[in-house]
């Protein structure tokens, strides 16, 4: 569906976007790739790698309205992945967080209805499932800007949808990087918050994939959530270094127990597919009842039951130590 595209990639020098592309380019001929992003070095860095002449590299902040409109002109579909996302660091500044994870999702919409984009998918993340933390609220405002938009762009082809999912292995300032950081250095023991805790897992090849589907499935107003095993980080340690003892620091500020992909509350309004959960919109578009039980793929689904939640801790599908660290070659330093 991507071939002969020109597709816009917010924050597509970060973990997401790399890996998005990479998977485009092997899988699609697209016309034009905008990597959109501020930090000039790691776009000098990108095109060292990505020279394909689709390539285009755009210096932007997402908090400025005029050049998204810019970055965005031709543009078929775009995938807003730029975000700022450390948990405590969004606890010491929330302004900037909502500036760029509230008006940075506010100034896509407006420049993707405006330039007539075709689809819309934005990231979002467990944290924004009944949040407790600053960066959490600001994705689920986020998410409730991109279903809403849907409405904004009236008559305007334009659609936008959610993918929200867990931890992604290996991401920039994850636990992986950091755990690996610890062995590296010669630690003598790992530490752990709680030995209770709980995570959603998922590859970033899966992220990836999973987004690419989504534009296929999307009618415009949905949250999709992929169905993805869960890890105990007690086993994460031992999957990457089982001769290290652990040393308990406590949970960090806005941190949870365990994570939540679908709340409890949002049961009534999430159909289960084969591979994923979709969370239908609370709200009808131009006062019209779309059925969401059948998407774009052609793919069926039925409703949850009303005390459905898709809980890190309860989820059925949990890694053993030996999966993680046999999924996760590269755990290991
Ligand atoms: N990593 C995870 O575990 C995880 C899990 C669930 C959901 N997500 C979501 O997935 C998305 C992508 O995450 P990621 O792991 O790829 O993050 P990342 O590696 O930190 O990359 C973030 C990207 O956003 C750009 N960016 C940040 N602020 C920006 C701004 N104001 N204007 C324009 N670009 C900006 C960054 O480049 P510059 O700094 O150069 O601008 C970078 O390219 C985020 O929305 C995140 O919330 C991530």
């Amino acid at each position: 569906m991507f071939n002969g595209k020109s597709i816009f990639i917010s924050g597509g020098t970060g973990s997401f976007g790399r890996k998005f592309i990479r998977i485009l380019l092997e899988r699609y001929q697209p016309k034009r790739v905008v990597v959109f992003s501020r930090d000039e070095l790691k776009q000098y860095e990108m095109q060292q790698e990505f020279n394909e002449p689709c390539m285009r590299f755009f210096l932007g902040d997402v908090r400025d309205a005029e050049r998204l409109h810019q970055g965005m002109r031709g543009i078929d579909y775009v995938v807003h992945a730029a975000a700022l996302k450390h948990v405590p660091a969004a606890e010491y500044n929330p302004t900037e967080f909502i500036r760029t994870n509230v008006n940075g999702a506010e100034n896509i919409i407006a420049a993707a209805i405006a330039n007539g984009v075709k689809g819309v998918i934005a990231l979002s993340t467990d944290k924004a499932a009944s949040p407790i933390n600053l960066y959490g609220a600001t994705k689920l405002l986020s998410d409730k800007l991109f279903v809403a938009a849907n409405n904004i762009a009236g008559d305007q082809a334009t659609r936008f949808a959610v993918v929200r999912y867990g931890n992604v292995a290996g991401s920039r300032g994850s636990i992986v990087p950091f755990f690996n950081k610890l062995i590296a250095q010669g630690a003598s023991e790992l530490p752990i918050t709680d030995v209770r805790m709980t995570r959603f897992w998922i590859t970033l090849e899966h992220g990836v994939d999973f987004v690419m589907k989504s534009f296929a499935r999307m009618q415009g107003g949905e949250v999709f959530v992929p169905k993805i095993p869960s890890i105990r980080i007690v086993d994460l340690a031992q999957a990457m270094a089982a001769d290290l003892p652990h040393k308990l620091v406590g949970i960090r500020p806005g941190e949870k127990l365990h994570e939540l992909m679908v709340p409890l509350d949002d049961a009534r309004m999430t159909l289960e597919f084969a591979d994923h959960y979709t969370i239908v919109p609370s709200i009808r578009f131009n006062n019209v009842d779309a059925d969401f039980s059948l998407d774009g793929l052609g793919e069926q689904g039925r409703a949850v039951a009303d005390e459905f939640e898709y809980r890190s801790d309860t989820n059925p599908h949990f890694l053993t130590v030996e999966q993680i660290a046999a999924l996760h070659a590269d755990i290991k330093p």
